[in-house]
């Protein structure tokens, strides 16, 4: 994990772009009344939320209460509100249009093939007129860029795609990480730290390659101002 004084969660390098942009645009949800984190585990995402209110939901009761515990006392942060769901019957728990931005970041592809669709429609339905969704994805056949995008263009204004992690990058990124594909310092010398570091910023400098990007199977989506 790295600490990254830029970013207000600590992540590793492969995740360390998608936290880049992220944070950047939940800033612009600073005021707005609710955020609804959907499949949030931890609630690693909570520091980026600026809204009043964060509504966490999960189908993991301890990772909740976990992440609710973990941010007890901050209060920098927004209220913190857990709920656990499923992300397939989450209109059951939330209502429609009731939401300023819903996210849902590095889940949808663990979801069975055919649930995935329709999740991203279910989640639509909860945005609010002139709010936002923004989506993290992982490319697979049943999960495709295009279909997520066709879902979405009728419903949105506005629509952002910005895909990331291709091959190359995923080189580079095996460089400085171990035999489990992932980068910690745990146990690393001063200098070897300092190497990794440099070496993730190098990374995230490659994925902000547009050129790079068309290959990338990992898509950040932003969808502003639902009709
Ligand atoms: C890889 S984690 C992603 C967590 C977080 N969104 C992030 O970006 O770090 C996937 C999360 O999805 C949750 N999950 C999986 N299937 C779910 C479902 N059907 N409904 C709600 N949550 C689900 C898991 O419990 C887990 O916490």
């Amino acid at each position: 994990m790295i600490a990254n004084p830029r970013l207000p969660v600590p992540t590793r390098p492969s995740k360390a772009y998608f936290y880049e942009l992220f944070h950047r645009d939940m800033e612009q949800f600073a005021g707005a009344e609710v955020g609804a984190d959907i499949a949030a585990a931890t609630c690693k995402n909570l520091p980026c939320f600026r809204t009043k209110k964060y509504i966490a939901v999960d189908i993991d009761q301890q990772r909740l209460r976990q992440g609710i515990e973990k941010y007890r006392g901050r209060d920098d942060l927004p209220e913190a509100v857990p709920i656990c769901a499923d992300i397939r019957e989450v209109d059951r728990h939330l209502a429609p249009r009731s939401v300023d931005v819903v996210v849902s970041t590095h889940t949808l592809h663990h979801l069975p093939a055919s649930d995935r669709l329709p999740a991203v429609r279910l989640l639509t339905t909860l945005v609010r007129p002139g709010g936002s969704l923004i989506l993290q994805m992982c490319e697979t056949t049943d999960l495709t860029v295009r279909d997520v995008a066709a879902i979405l263009e009728p419903e949105f204004s506005d629509l952002r795609i910005r895909r990331y992690r291709n091959a190359v990058s995923r080189a580079y990124e095996s460089l400085i990480a171990g035999k489990d594909g992932q980068v910690t310092y745990r146990d690393d010398s001063a200098s070897v730290r300092r190497w990794k570091s440099a070496a993730s910023r190098g990374l995230r400098l490659l994925e902000r390659c547009r050129l790079l990007g068309w290959t990338g199977d990992h898509a950040y989506i932003r969808a502003d101002r639902r009709r």
